[in-house]
């Protein structure tokens, strides 16, 4: 019997067709209005050669039903009941938009339960289940979530990066064929996608469909674009299973990381319009709770190198522009005192500070600061208490034991004695010392990691998860910052345990532009931390301005990696004002509309925050490289009201870029403009000098 389900809600629709007794989605996009007679429209024809049923591609997507590109379910007992046709058995709609689908193979004995949940955000909620009603065991492959795109599409755009340069932009056309990323670190990595999306030919930061996913899960993972010859096209995204790692006995399920599906018809700003609304609307999100504090991170300005009078001057100069939490960074425990040693051994190190840490936690709590600290409690140095004491707790298949990495192994979460270990002593500093945050690490890839044998990195997955939560738990207000070598654990799984991400280890501004821009197109940029280094970056060696530094770091969670006690008085004044715009603005760039205007020279870029109601937006113009013109192109403020007037002017709370040019533009001391024109024409720019950005405000009159 026909029967279709029709999710609506924020301006988009998914219609699933259960007719042939298995959920077939067919339409995933804009809201459609009426939709029963969608099915007749897309019964398939009976090409030559082919099925005599059409194949179904989304959900279920099986070898049995004649489907013959990559299955949603894939596993088998011991090499039988591989293949598998689910019946739909029940439906259960268990809130408005919420609809499960059970269906079962009574020949493989097993049971599928697929929740779709369309939020008030227009953002699909999907989660898989697979449950063994047998009496062996059966072995799980994979189980993967997809939903159809629709012919039109033509690209694909997703990320890679490494080390020092996360999340750049990849765009590729779609062929016939499977276009697969997978990340296989045990962490979500600096190559993982974060969400990997289909587009209409072109489809850009304004413009143009996109339909995209992104998998909530901080370990293996798999994201997949599809096009068989059939012609049909569609997107997928699972957990990357190891072989072994998930067997079921009878009766036990297996529930699969929720895949978060975004449609946008305004490109990727529609994107992270629809993320960052579903993000903020939590009750934890940090901004719900309290305004971002601006943060000093002091390992770039000490390293190893721990003395109270460099930190506790660090810490005064610090309080006197305004800094609100400092946060001391490795080297503080154990044998740590450089990278060879220490890690395991969370017991503050008495030659480096013979009280424990309660001189400089006092010092910076009297000047009115938050004390943040360092871990990196998955991992262990063999020169570490911990080591020598279980060298049997690290990650590790047969009796080998893995390559190093940066000198370091990982210690097996899962294992009982391991985790409390870890918890027992990060538990006791933080009874002991008043720390408000905690930047967690985790600097090293996962190898051959098993748990007594088996595949373990789901289940290393599942034990930060739950640390995390018990220390929340027993630390109310407790902020976590997930750092992995900088931006190497960023993704919708981490973002329900952490307070924040430390967005990539190269703070060089120029840098920072392109991983900044593409890593907040997921994740609301007041999760980013984002911080002024000094003037040569240490990551890149190269020498930016004040200016350009301070307005790169304003648009996230922002602070300082400075060593401060060398800045000069003039950059001490030129910090504290810089500062206290941050703090006047901080409400409004956490909660306002990403902005990422479309350029045609790609030297430059301009990007900025659009308050809901559309009343005011805070531009960012960057010229990135010497432009191919000698005139600039303009600068187009979009998303502004087309039918308001804006008062638009340069700011300068962050100083004045540097410039190449006889005479200045006319506008820059305040001129009234349509929100129209501002998105259409634009304004033309000054020739910025290149690595150089201006602020542009635009106020409703
Ligand atoms: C990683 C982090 C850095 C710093 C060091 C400390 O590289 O990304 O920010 O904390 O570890 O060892």
């Amino acid at each position: 019997m026909e029967k279709i389900y029709h999710l609506k809600s924020a301006g988009i629709s998914v219609v699933i067709d259960t007719t042939a007794n298995t959920p077939n989605v067919i339409y995933w996009g804009e809201e459609l209005g009426e939709v029963a007679d969608l099915l007749q429209t897309q019964l398939e024809t009976t090409p030559h050669c082919d099925f005599d049923e059409p194949q179904l591609i989304g959900s279920w997507r099986e070898n049995s039903r004649g489907f013959l590109g990559e299955p949603s379910l894939r596993g088998s007992r011991f090499g039988r009941e591989w293949s598998h046709k689910f019946e739909l058995t029940r439906t259960v709609e268990p809130a408005v938009n919420q609809v499960v689908f059970v269906s079962v193979d009574a020949a493989a004995e097993l049971e599928v339960d697929l929740s779709l949940t369309l939020d008030e955000h227009g953002v699909l909620h999907i989660k898989q289940s697979v449950t063994n009603l047998g009496l062996t065991e059966f072995n799980l492959e994979a189980l993967t979530s997809f939903m159809p795109l629709p012919d039109h599409v033509a690209d694909i755009i997703d990320f890679h990066g490494r080390w020092m340069k996360e999340r750049q932009l990849q765009r590729l056309p779609i062929r016939v064929g499977n276009w697969v990323r997978e990340g296989r670190e045990g962490r979500t990595g600096h190559d993982y996608t974060l969400i990997q999306l289909a587009g209409t030919a072109g489809a850009s930061y304004e413009k143009g469909e996109l339909w995209g996913m992104s998998l909530a899960w901080s370990g293996n993972n798999r994201h997949i674009v599809e096009r068989t010859p059939i012609g049909r096209t569609s997107i997928g995204a699972g957990e990357l299973l190891l072989p072994g790692e998930v067997v079921l006995q009878q009766g036990e399920s297996h529930h699969s990381p929720e895949v978060v599906a975004v449609y946008s018809a305004n490109g990727l700003n529609g994107v992270s319009e629809r993320l960052h609304n579903m993000l903020r609307a939590r009750s934890t999100h940090p901004t719900n709770v309290r305004p971002r504090p601006v943060t000093l991170n002091v390992w770039e300005a000490v390293y190893f190198d721990h003395h109270f009078e460099k930190l506790s001057a660090l810490a005064e100069t610090a309080a006197k522009i305004g800094v609100e939490r400092f946060v001391l960074d490795d080297g503080w425990f154990g044998a740590r005192r450089d990278d060879h040693a220490g890690l395991g051994d969370w017991v503050v190190a008495k030659d480096v500070w013979p009280e424990g840490l309660h001189p400089i936690i006092d010092k910076v709590r009297s000047l009115g600061l938050e004390f943040g600290l360092w871990f990196e409690g998955e991992m262990v140095n063999a020169n570490s208490g911990l080591y020598r004491a279980h060298p049997d707790w690290i990650l590790h298949s047969a009796e080998r034991t893995p390559p190093t990495f940066r000198n370091q192994q990982v210690l097996d979460l899962a294992h009982p004695g391991a985790f409390d270990h870890v918890f027992g002593q990060v538990d006791a500093i933080l009874n002991e010392y008043e720390i408000a945050y905690i930047k967690w690490d985790h600097n090293r890839v996962l190898t051959e990691a098993s748990h007594f044998g088996q595949a373990a990195v789901r289940r290393q997955v599942q034990a930060i998860y739950r640390l995390f939560d018990a220390l929340k738990a027993a630390h109310p207000g407790l902020e976590i910052e997930s750092c992995a070598s900088g931006g190497g654990r960023i993704d919708l799984g981490m973002i329900d345990h952490v307070d924040r991400f430390w967005t990539s280890d190269n703070n060089d501004a120029l840098e920072r532009q392109m991983i900044f821009r593409n890593t907040s197109i997921v994740i609301p940029p007041e999760l980013l931390g984002t911080h002024i280094g000094p003037r040569k970056a240490h990551s890149s060696g190269r020498t930016h301005t004040d200016t350009f530094r301070s307005i790169t770091a304003l648009w996230g969670h922002a602070g300082l990696e400075w060593d401060l006690t060398e800045a000069s008085e003039e950059e001490l004044v030129f910090l504290k004002s810089w500062v206290d715009f941050y703090k006047q603005e901080r409400n409004f760039l956490h909660s306002g509309k990403t902005v990422r205007v479309d350029q045609s020279d790609e030297t430059a870029l301009v990007h900025g925050v659009v308050s809901h109601d559309r009343s005011r937006g805070l531009f960012s113009a960057v010229q990135l490289k010497t432009s191919d013109y000698s005139r600039p192109f303009n600068i187009r403020l979009t998303d502004l009201d087309p039918y308001s007037t804006y008062l638009v002017r340069m700011i300068e709370p962050a100083g004045a870029a540097a410039v190449m040019q006889l005479k200045p533009p006319h506008w820059l001391s305040g001129v009234r403009v349509s929100g129209r024109a501002l998105g259409s024409l634009g304004l033309r720019s000054p020739v910025l000098r290149p690595e150089q950005s201006m602020l542009i405000e635009a106020v409703r009159v």
